[in-house]
C-alpha cells in the first residue's frame, strides 16, 4: 500500500508530493514540528502538541495555518488512509517558498508549507527495549539556546545519536555546563531512593508533551518529584534513568558512558511509569 501524505491541502501519494527548492525549511532549515503518537489508531496527548506547535510558531514569528479542528482532522484522516494501529504522525510547518534564497523573511502573506506523513510502527507499546533497556553516551550539547522550540533544525542531534552508534550505544545525552540538558530527541530522567530527578523548564529543552503528562501521572499516583539539573556522575550513580518521548513513552537506560546502572536492567520506578503513562494517556486518546 502507497502512504498518503498531506502537503498545503491536498492528500496525495507520497511520490506525488513535492515542495519546492526555495521552501524557507529546505534552505534555512525554517520550520517547526510536531510527532504525535497513535496506539490504537488514536492520537496520544494530542491537544498537548497542538499547543506546544502553536507556541513554536509564535516564537518564530510565524502564523498558526490551521485550526485545531483541521489538525484534528488531518491527523484523523492519514491515520485512517494508511490503516495506522501504532504509529507516529510528523507534521512539520515551514514558512513557505521564498521564491529565492535570502536571509530576510519573505513577505508574512507568503503561504506556510505545511506537510504531515505517518509512520506505520507495529509493536510501538509492547517495545522490547522497555525490557532490556538502552545504552547512552554523554555529548557536549552544541545546540542552538532556544530548544525550547522544536524547530527542524536536527543536524547536531543526528550527529550527536551517530557518534553513540559509532561508540555501540543507543543514544546520546546532551551536556552543558556539567549538567545533562537531554537526550538528542527525548527528556531524560533519574531515580534515586524512588525520588524522580528531572531538569526544570527553560529555553535549555524542549517542553516534552510526553514529560508534562508523565509527571502530572506521577504527582497523581503520589511519586516523589524533584525537578532540578543532574550531573553525568550523579545519572551513574542513580538507582535507574530513563528518558520520554511521543515515540518511546517511557523507555529505561541501564548504562552510561560504560558505566552500569543498579544491575543493569530495567528499574522497577521506569517499568511502572511506562505502564502508567500507556493506561493513563489512553484514555484521553483521541
Ligand atoms: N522528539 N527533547 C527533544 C530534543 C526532542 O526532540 C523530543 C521529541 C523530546 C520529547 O518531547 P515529546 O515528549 O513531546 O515527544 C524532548 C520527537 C519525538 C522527534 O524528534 O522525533
Amino acid at each position: 500500500m502507497t502512504r498518503t501524505v498531506y502537503l498545503n491541502g491536498d492528500y496525495l501519494p507520497e511520490a506525488e508530493a513535492k515542495v519546492s527548492i526555495f521552501d524557507r525549511g529546505f534552505v534555512m532549515a525554517d520550520g517547526v514540528y510536531e510527532v504525535t503518537s497513535v496506539l490504537q489508531g488514536k492520537l496520544l496527548d494530542f491537544p498537548g502538541h497542538l499547543a506546544r506547535l502553536s507556541r513554536s510558531l509564535t516564537e518564530l514569528g510565524m502564523g498558526n495555518p490551521l485550526s485545531d479542528e483541521e489538525w484534528l482532522a488531518i491527523h484523523r484522516k492519514l491515520v485512517d488512509l494508511n490503516g495506522i494501529d501504532e504509529g507516529i504522525i510528523y507534521l512539520q510547518v515551514t514558512r513557505g517558498n521564498a521564491g529565492d534564497r535570502d536571509f530576510a523573511f519573505p513577505p508574512q502573506d507568503t503561504p506556510q508549507t505545511v506537510v504531515l506523513f505517518t509512520q506505520s510502527k507495529p509493536g510501538l507499546a509492547d517495545n522490547p527495549q522497555a525490557r532490556t533497556g538502552l545504552r547512552v553516551i554523554s555529548v557536549p550539547d552544541l545546540r542552538w539556546s532556544r530548544r525550547d522550540i522544536k524547530t527542524v533544525q536536527l543536524l547536531y542531534p543526528s550527529m550527536a545519536k551517530m557518534e553513540a552508534k559509532a561508540q555501540g550505544a543507543d543514544d546520546a545525552w546532551l551536556v552543558e555546563d556539567g549538567f545533562v540538558t537531554e537526550g538528542t530527541s527525548n527528556n531524560t530522567y533519574i531515580v534515586k531512593d524512588g525520588k524522580i530527578i528531572t531538569r526544570g523548564l527553560s529555553q535549555d529543552i524542549l517542553h516534552g508533551i510526553t514529560r508534562a503528562s508523565l509527571l502530572r501521572y506521577a504527582a497523581e499516583a503520589q511519586m516523589q518529584i524533584e525537578e532540578r539539573p543532574f550531573t553525568i556522575a550523579e545519572a551513574q550513580a542513580a538507582d535507574e534513568a530513563f528518558f520520554t518521548s511521543a515515540s518511546a513513552f517511557v523507555l529505561p537506560v541501564v548504562e552510561i558512558d560504560g558505566v552500569k546502572l543498579g544491575s543493569g536492567t530495567p528499574g522497577p520506578v521506569a517499568t511502572r511509569l511506562r505502564e502508567l503513562y500507556l493506561e493513563e494517556s489512553l484514555k484521553s486518546a483521541m
